[in-house]
């Protein structure tokens, strides 16, 4: 679950992910009445990767939560193509929906001002120029993942060259969506706190909740579009807490219509149970091997059962979650993300130093805010790690909000296995019925004679499995997980 960037300095080689981007010239129109011909500017030209000299002011956009034009005015990021020069927003007196050119924003919104706590985020207009097109926030899991990773290398607007070069990504989930990406929680990426870091959901998901509220006030032209959260891995803990948060509020402000969470981390004591035989037929481990993985779930659960979290987070660690541990010394492999390859391929230039560069941060309006990649968001949370998310799902599904949990069937962490057996768990009346919904083949229409995985739904409640792909979905499958998430937005049926 730590997406740390140690991967990306080790590894430059980046082949698999370069065949990934076509060629612009390779973009053909189509019929879709907000379609603009899309044409991006190499960004940037050059730029200077010091990190050293003065990054200018750090814009705190919720000084302006009642000024949304000085807000738009300040926050916004001149990018270049197709994101719209900065200039034009005057002329247009700073209504967002009064033209088709998307515009991109970035800043850090304050969420508790005693702890002068910010959250940083950056947002792109949907790129086929749809104000009213839903808005997607993506929160990557970590702890302590910057969401700036799902943007580069899973579905955001840009991919990054092994030589720091951002190119467009095709496809991309911000050509038909608004996207947003924030680091969460603080202490992650650019985001940052005076005070103690967040020790559990509920502080992660009233940060966020807050952060949103006063978003939608920065850019109302939004309040009213749909509005969904997705995100991956331990980013599971964060969505449902704050699926379940924005429901308690009674959405004051934030029209949440659904949640997306990719290979989510729900609930240890569930998905523990999983591992063994995961390791045993998938044939990674022997029967002696699995027999010590066995050993180690029921210390987990017995711990678990406890209340002892910071011991059954370091048995998970030695179990899997580390390395080193079990799954490392047993396979030979440090990549539990994918049991197809041994180590983790390169996700891409090393965007870590591309952001934290003088020149990007100044263009981005962090100042002299350095981007944060250590443990110690990971070790605030490290009793949270283990507890529990199942209690959360069954008032989320009641509402009526659309719920969707998919897994790469490649993935060795959250395999779908695990995500199965968690499901079984939670005490909603309509799982015995999801359990017994038809699974359906589904094919992308694009690509019929390839099986892209298998669908479950009851109701607002959709279960995925991508196949041919390891944790990060959109990075392993982009057109699959592009499908995926239109049928789920769209409410269209996954054909077979
Ligand atoms: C965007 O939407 C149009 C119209 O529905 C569709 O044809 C196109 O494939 C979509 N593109 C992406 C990248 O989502
Ligand atoms: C960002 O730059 C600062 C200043 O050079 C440096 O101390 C810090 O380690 C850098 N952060 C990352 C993640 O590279
Ligand atoms: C802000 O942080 C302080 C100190 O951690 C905490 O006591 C307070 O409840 C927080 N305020 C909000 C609105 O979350
Ligand atoms: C970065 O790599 C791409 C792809 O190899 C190449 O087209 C581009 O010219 C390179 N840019 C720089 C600044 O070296
Ligand atoms: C895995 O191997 C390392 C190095 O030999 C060792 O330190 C560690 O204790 C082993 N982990 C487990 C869970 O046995």
């Amino acid at each position: 679950m730590r997406q740390t960037s140690r991967v990306f300095l080790l590894l430059v080689l980046g082949v698999l992910f370069i065949s990934q981007i076509p060629s612009i010239s390779a973009r053909r129109e189509n019929s879709h009445p907000f379609f603009k011909k899309t044409k991006f500017d190499p960004i940037p030209h050059h730029v200077k990767l010091e990190s050293e000299l003065d990054a200018g002011e750090t814009l705190y956009a919720s000084k302006y939560v009642d000024d949304h034009k000085t807000a738009k005015k300040l926050s916004c990021v001149e990018i270049g193509a197709p994101f719209t020069n900065c200039k034009k927003l005057e002329s247009i007196d700073y209504s967002l929906d009064a033209t088709t050119d998307p515009f991109s924003f970035s800043g850090f919104i304050t969420v508790n001002e005693t702890d002068n706590s910010n959250l940083f985020y950056w947002f792109f207009e949907a790129q086929n120029g749809n104000k009213d097109a839903p808005v997607v926030l993506f929160l990557q899991g970590g702890p302590g993942a910057s969401s700036l990773f799902g943007l580069f290398s899973e579905n955001g607007p840009y991919a990054m060259l092994p030589n720091l070069t951002m190119v467009p990504r095709n496809p991309s989930w911000n050509t038909n969506y608004s996207m947003i990406y924030i680091d969460n929680p603080v202490g992650t990426g650019f985001s940052f706190t005076e005070g103690a870091l967040n020790s559990n959901e509920d502080e992660i998901a009233s940060n966020l909740f807050s952060c949103l509220q006063q978003f939608f006030k920065l850019y109302p032209e939004y309040a009213d579009n749909e509005f969904y959260v997705a995100g991956e891995s331990y980013g599971s803990r964060y969505i449902s807490a704050l699926a379940y948060y924005t429901i308690q509020q009674n959405y004051a402000g934030v029209n949440l219509k659904g949640i997306a969470i990719g290979d989510g981390f729900a609930d240890l004591r569930s998905m523990v149970t999983q591992y063994a035989n995961l390791c045993f037929y998938t044939g990674l481990c022997d029967m002696v091997q699995t027999g010590i993985f066995e050993m180690y779930q029921a210390k987990i659960i017995a711990a678990i059962d406890q209340e002892q979290w910071l011991i059954a987070n370091d048995l998970f660690t030695d179990l899997v979650n580390g390395p080193p541990d079990l799954f490392t010394n047993y396979t030979g492999s440090s990549n539990y993300y994918d049991i197809r390859t041994s180590s983790e391929p390169s996700y891409g230039g090393d965007f870590e130093t591309f952001v934290n560069s003088t020149q990007i941060r100044q263009l981005l309006h962090v100042g002299n805010h350095y981007f944060q990649d250590n443990d110690d968001v990971y070790n605030a949370l490290r009793e949270d790690i283990p507890k529990s998310s199942t209690p959360l799902y069954p008032p989320i599904l009641s509402s009526g909000m659309k719920v969707m949990l998919y897994n790469g069937n490649m993935d060795f962490i959250v395999h779908p296995t695990l995500t199965e057996y968690f499901i079984t768990t939670i005490p909603w009346s309509g799982i015995p019925f999801l359990y017994e919904s038809p699974r359906i083949i589904w094919r992308l229409p694009s690509d019929p004679s390839s099986v892209a995985g298998y669908v479950k739904q009851y109701q607002n409640f959709i279960q995925v499995t991508v196949r041919d792909a390891g944790h990060m979905v959109p990075f392993n499958q982009p057109e699959r997980a592009l499908d995926m998430i239109t049928r789920f937005i769209e409410n269209l049926p996954f054909p077979s």
